[in-house]
C-alpha cells in the first residue's frame, strides 16, 4: 500500500544490514509515519507486546523475523547450544500475545524449519528465508483476499445502481494489520481501484482505537471515500438502511468458524443478522486454528492492562498527550477480543475463496485440514 504516494510494507529486511528488521510503528499513526528498526529478539518481542506492530498478519511476519534474529544471536552467544538458545526465544515471542493464531504458527513453523538442517550457518540461512516466506506468503494471501472479496462487492454494487456500498469495519484489519493489502480492507481497495464506489463506515474501536488512528489513515492514503463512527452507532446505521455489508478480520478462526476478532465485533454481527446485512470475514489460511472447536470455550481471550481505558492519546498540536478518561481510582476491565459465533458468520473471504462459516463448508476449501 501507498504512504504518501510511496509503496511500503509493513514489515522489511532492512536495506543496508540484513541483520536488522523495519516496521512501521503503529504506535505514532497517524499523526507521524515512524519507522522503527529492531535488532534483537527483545525488541521484537517489546514491538509485538506494546503493539509497535499489530494484527495477526503482521505479527505472524514479526514473530517470523523474530525467529531469524533468535538464530543470529544464539550463533553469537550460544554456539554450543545453539537450539536452547532458539527455544528460548520462541517461547518468549510466543508469550507475547496470546489471541491471533498466527503468532505461534509462524514460530512453530520456524522451529521445525531449522530443525530440517545441521549446521548453524544453514539454520540461520533456513530461518532468514522461512521469514521471508512467511511475509511473502501474507502480502499475496491479503492480494487474493482482495481479489475474492470483490466479486461480493461487485454484485452488492450492482442492485446499488451507481451508488455508494456501504461497508462498515470494526478494528485495523487494513493493511497495517497484514504485511500488505489487508484483511478486511483488502475487497475494498480491489474495489475502489476497480471504480466501484464505496464508501467505509469506520468503527473507532475503544480502548485502542485502531480503527479511527489506523484504518481512517489507511483510507485517506489510498483516497477511499469513509467516516469515522463511535463503536455504538453501527446499530443505528444498520437498522437505517445505512449499511450495505459489514467486514471484518479475524485473530483467529476455529474449524467450525467460531470467530475471535477484536472486542466488539459480536456486537456488530448481532446487530447485523437482526436487520438481514451480511457479515463476513476476511482472513489469510494463516488464520485459521484446526486445533479447535469451540470458540467460546477454547480461545484464549487477552486481557490487556486497565489504562489502555482509563487514558487516551491524541495530539495537541505538534506534541501526543495522554489524558486520564475516568475518575483516577475507578478499576477498569480490559478484554482485548471476543467471539463471533459460526451462526452469525454469512461467509468467511480467504485467499483460497469464498466459504461458508461451518466445519463442512471449511474442510471442502481445506481438505488437508480433516486430519488435523
Ligand atoms: O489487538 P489487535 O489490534 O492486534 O487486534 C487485531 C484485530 O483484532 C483486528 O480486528 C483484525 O481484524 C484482526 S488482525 C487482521
Amino acid at each position: 500500500m501507498k504512504v504518501d504516494g510511496k509503496h511500503y510494507r509493513t514489515i522489511w529486511v532492512a536495506e543496508n544490514n540484513d541483520k536488522v528488521i523495519r516496521v512501521i510503528d503503529q504506535r505514532h499513526l497517524p499523526h507521524r509515519f515512524v519507522i522503527e528498526d529492531l535488532c534483537t529478539v527483545s525488541d521484537m518481542v517489546c514491538a509485538i507486546r506494546e503493539m509497535h506492530i499489530r494484527g495477526a498478519g503482521v505479527i505472524g511476519a514479526g514473530a517470523g523475523y523474530g525467529m531469524y534474529l533468535a538464530a543470529l544471536e544464539a550463533a553469537v552467544a550460544n554456539e554450543n547450544d545453539f537450539m536452547t538458545a532458539v527455544r528460548k526465544s520462541a517461547d518468549s515471542l510466543i508469550a507475547t500475545r496470546p489471541t491471533a493464531v498466527n503468532l505461534e504458527w509462524a514460530v512453530r513453523r520456524q522451529l521445525a524449519a531449522i530443525a530440517d538442517v545441521d549446521s548453524i550457518d544453514d539454520k540461520i540461512a533456513i530461518a532468514r528465508r522461512t521469514a521471508d516466506t512467511i511475509a511473502d506468503e501474507d502480502a499475496e494471501w491479503g492480494r487474493r483476499i482482495g481479489l475474492n472479496g470483490l466479486a461480493i462487492i461487485e454484485k452488492i454494487a450492482e442492485q446499488k445502481q451507481g451508488e455508494p456500498v456501504n461497508i462498515l469495519t470494526h478494528c485495523n484489519a487494513g493493511w497495517l494489520a497484514l504485511v500488505d493489502y489487508g484483511s478486511a480492507t483488502s475487497p475494498v481497495y480491489a474495489a475502489h481501484d476497480a471504480g466501484i464506489p464505496v464508501h467505509v463506515w469506520v468503527d473507532e474501536t475503544r480502548p485502542r482505537n485502531q480503527g479511527a488512528r489506523l484504518t481512517a489513515w489507511e483510507m485517506q492514503q489510498n483516497g477511499v471515500p469513509h467516516t469515522v463512527i463511535v463503536d455504538n452507532a453501527g446499530g443505528h446505521l444498520m437498522q437505517n438502511g445505512m449499511v450495505d455489508m459489514v467486514i471484518t478480520g479475524a485473530d483467529r478462526v476455529t474449524r467450525i468458524g467460531d470467530v475471535a476478532n477484536k472486542i466488539g465485533t459480536y456486537l456488530k454481527a448481532l446487530a447485523a443478522y437482526d436487520n438481514n446485512i451480511p457479515f463476513y470475514v476476511a482472513l489469510p489460511s494463516s488464520s485459521f486454528d484446526w486445533t479447535m472447536r469451540d470458540g467460546l470455550r477454547e480461545v484464549l481471550v487477552e486481557q490487556r492492562d486497565e489504562n489502555e481505558v482509563k487514558y487516551i492519546q491524541g495530539a495537541v498540536g505538534d506534541s501526543i498527550e495522554t489524558v486520564l478518561l475516568t475518575p483516577k481510582d475507578s478499576p477498569a476491565a480490559n478484554y482485548a477480543f471476543d467471539i463471533t459465533q459460526a451462526r452469525l458468520v454469512t461467509a468467511f473471504i480467504t485467499d483460497r475463496g469464498i466459504c461458508g462459516a461451518s466445519e463442512e463448508s471449511l474442510m471442502k476449501l481445506y481438505p488437508e485440514a480433516r486430519q488435523s
